[in-house]
């Protein structure tokens, strides 16, 4: 099966794209299957995704993006390892638990300076801890024939998009007012949206043996719960003096003050290589990490919108994640 894209003639498209600082020369397309949004450079490495080797003993932490992946990620390496808080702090998160699919969004400019993820996932020692928000359809074939432990993470999607807003700040200098950018997230013009697609499928197989769903709201609301029962889905024994260590070291400000957790230096990187000026006073990759803020900065018209768009795309599905 190929993956194919259909340019993306929304009239929002041309305006979020003339936005980014990269001109995205490609434009955006929509894929054929699961109808995502992405950069049609995306295109060229979809095929290899599709075909990545998927090992028994592989870990895969999937979500949309922004909702709690590195903290997931890092709690999970960490348990995956011994506890080894030592390796944690020296070696960046990426190294140790690649993001699959990076490769492919990078722009062509700052290719240069990156190494192909596909590649380097697949070279990587057993067993692996592979990051992807890839909805189901494009994801490895074999994830559904060999069945790894995939850990799902969600968030609600009012802070989903609000985060991801900063974050396509932070790495690609977009000039969009916060209000439009919500007008092209509810469009689905964002690169990785439609949102939906990508929750409700793993909604639909969270109950799968191989499957565990977590979120960002009971990550914030009981860290130490969401460790032991990551853990047992995993196999592993935790003491209490070793989940409440796991908490210290996953709490917002260590990760913050933890150069292989937070990725500022990455990000300040990848925007030289790409020609960017540094990163602005008031963006960073550990951003704020709370529940709820987004609608404070949302008018209360683009609340009520995204109340209703919520509404209509979980009516009849049977969700009850979060919203
Ligand atoms: P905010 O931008 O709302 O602060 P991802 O890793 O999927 O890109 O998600 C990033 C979001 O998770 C950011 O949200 C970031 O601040 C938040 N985050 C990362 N580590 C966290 C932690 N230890 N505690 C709470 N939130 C965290």
């Amino acid at each position: 099966m190929e993956v194919t894209g259909e340019p993306l003639r929304h009239p929002l498209a041309q305006k979020f794209l003339a936005a980014l600082e990269h001109s995205r020369k490609d434009g955006y397309v929509v894929t054929q299957p699961a109808g995502l949004t992405m950069p049609r450079g995306f295109l060229a490495d979809a095929g290899r995704i599709l075909d990545f080797p998927v090992r028994p003993d592989d870990v895969w932490v999937v979500s949309f993006p922004k909702s709690g992946t590195t903290w997931t990620q890092e709690m999970v390496w960490l348990l995956m390892n011994d506890l080894d808080f030592r390796t944690a702090r020296q070696v960046c998160l990426p190294e140790r638990s690649p993001f699959l699919e990076y490769s492919a969004l990078v722009p062509e400019e700052g290719k240069a300076g990156i190494a192909d993820t596909i590649e380097l996932a697949q070279r990587m020692t057993s067993p692996r801890l592979i990051k992807s928000h890839l909805p189901p359809a494009l994801l490895p074939k074999q994830l559904w024939t060999i069945k790894p432990k995939v850990i799902y993470v969600a968030r609600n999607p009012k802070d989903a998009a609000t985060s991801f807003y900063y974050h396509i700040r932070l790495m690609y200098d977009l000039k969009l007012p916060l209000e439009e950018y919500y007008d092209a997230f509810l469009a689905n013009v964002v690169y990785y949206t439609p949102y939906w697609t990508n929750v409700l499928e793993f909604w639909k197989i969270r109950h799968e043996s191989n499957i565990l769903w977590n979120t960002y709201e009971e990550m914030k609301k009981d860290l130490r719960a969401v460790i032991r029962k990551t853990a047992t889905f995993l196999g592993r024994i935790v003491t209490d003096e070793e989940v409440e260590r796991l908490e210290e070291h996953l709490s917002f400000s260590s990760m913050r003050q933890n150069p292989a957790t937070n990725y500022d230096g990455l990000v300040q990187r990848l925007r030289s290589t790409t020609g960017l000026p540094p990163v602005p006073q008031d963006l960073a990759f550990m951003r704020e990490g709370e529940v709820g803020a987004s609608r404070q900065r949302m008018s209360p018209e683009m609340d009520r919108r995204f109340d209703r768009w919520i509404q209509d795309n979980i009516r009849g599905t049977g969700y009850d994640g979060p919203i």
